[in-house]
């Protein structure tokens, strides 16, 4: 018989083993203190770190307007949205929210879920499982929801080569044109930062009549003339039938949603699993999400300063013998190449110079592939830009001679 405990001690060991077990730096992320935060260590003692690795590019967790926004709106209706959309937990901040990022992404409709994770999940399952022996065309490296989303799905799917025009191109034509397809993509893919190909995606999708489901989570915030996205930067946005974002990035909240037609939206609404079956946002979420994005939509500084700062630090890192990704957005990935040695080299950011970021490992990104994602945000001076390569010149260049010898 099993011995359950014995079983999973082996499966950690096994991570463990190959470097890739996961530890969580117990941090507490204080308003104003950005991008400063204070680390518990395990010892008990604190010590005050820059932070790295937030996916809270624009730090809006902690504006004051997007807090207040929060605390007003739990002050009048609580904490708790009291169920899940059918059943009581519609509340007229959702309403509001849909109809803002409807207009944002100058679509007829939008709907909100709980994360961006839940909205691609849901969503891509209740496409694949209503459209009549549908075929999902997906990029090898989309999000884990979307590929669980698929999977759900039961619908067949071909995976193309990253960005690869090609690729997809074969695996479109080699489908009965009768069959209704969905090609499902990211903007901005956020292990490498490398942005997709969309004009000619949407190009394919027209020629094939294929649906285009764009995952814009990464870019939402950031780019566009309103912060609504790579899509819109480009203008797209007519040409993209599905657009999912969140607010949990750039935003700085926590939830999802898509936009689309109204049908779309609609059928997605009457039939996706993960929004019907569980309990809504809080209406507080909502009032933030709403103040983040209406400040981001009226004041660019946030984004070009972000921009300035991935500049300045992709440009310090080019002066360096150090492997980065020299990537078109603000996500700037050191690859390290080895499960062991990125965990090693955090390590010795965090203990001996104060500096946090997370390793990035399997099956996060390949293996071989092990890296730092290192996200800039406005609040980062160039001092601290300077103390980080600095920090990963000199273990670099400490690693290579232990090689060495
Ligand atoms: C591309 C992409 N899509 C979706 C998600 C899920 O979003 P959320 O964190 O809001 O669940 C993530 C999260 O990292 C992501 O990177």
């Amino acid at each position: 018989m099993i011995n359950y405990h014995a079983f999973f001690n082996q499966q950690l060991q096994a991570l463990k083993t190959e470097g890739r077990y996961r530890t969580f730096a117990n941090l507490e992320r204080q308003v104003g203190c950005a991008p400063y935060a204070l680390w518990h260590k395990p010892n008990g003692e604190t010590k005050s770190v820059v932070v790295w690795c937030s996916n809270d590019y624009l730090s809006m967790s902690h504006h004051p307007d997007v807090i207040q926004a929060f605390q007003d709106a739990a002050t009048l209706y609580g904490v708790g949205s009291g169920g899940t959309r059918n059943i009581s937990g519609t509340a007229r901040l959702h309403v509001k929210l849909e109809q803002t990022l409807a207009d944002l992404h100058d679509k007829e409709s939008a709907l909100v879920f709980t994360s961006g994770y839940t909205a691609n999940e849901a969503s891509l399952s209740a496409l694949g499982e209503g459209l009549p022996d549908c075929v999902f065309f997906s990029d090898e490296k989309n999000h884990a929801s979307m590929i669980q989303g698929i999977r759900h799905s039961r619908a067949e799917k071909f995976v193309f080569r990253h960005n690869d025009m090609d690729d997809l191109r074969q695996k479109l034509a080699s489908v009965d044109p009768r069959r209704p397809k969905v090609i499902a993509f990211v903007s901005l893919y956020s292990m490498d930062g490398d942005i997709a190909p969309l004009k000619q995606i949407c190009d394919l999708a027209k020629e094939f009549n294929a649906l285009t489901y764009l995952d814009e989570v990464h870019a939402v915030g950031i780019y566009g003339p309103k912060g609504n996205g790579l899509a819109a930067e480009q203008g797209l946005l007519d040409r993209i039938d599905i657009i999912q974002g969140n607010f949990a990035k750039a935003y700085g909240v926590v939830g999802g949603y898509i936009t689309g037609s109204k049908a779309l939206v609609d059928f997605v609404r009457s039939h996706a699993s993960g929004f019907i079956f569980t309990t809504s946002l809080p209406p507080a979420i909502a009032a933030a999400a709403l103040k983040s994005i209406e400040v981001l939509k009226a004041d660019p500084s946030y984004r070009q300063r972000l921009r300035q700062n991935a500049d300045y630090l992709k440009n310090a890192l080019r002066k360096t013998q150090l492997n980065f990704i020299d990537s078109p957005s603000h996500i700037v990935p050191v690859v390290v190449g080895d499960a062991h040695l990125c965990q090693e080299v955090a390590t010795r950011l965090l203990n001996d110079f104060q500096i946090y970021a997370q390793p990035i490992n399997y099956p996060t990104v390949p293996k071989g592939q092990e890296r730092l994602r290192l996200t800039v945000t406005p609040a980062h001076t160039k001092e601290m830009i300077d103390q980080l390569v600095e920090a990963l010149d000199i273990i670099e260049t400490q690693e290579n001679s232990k090689q060495a010898a």
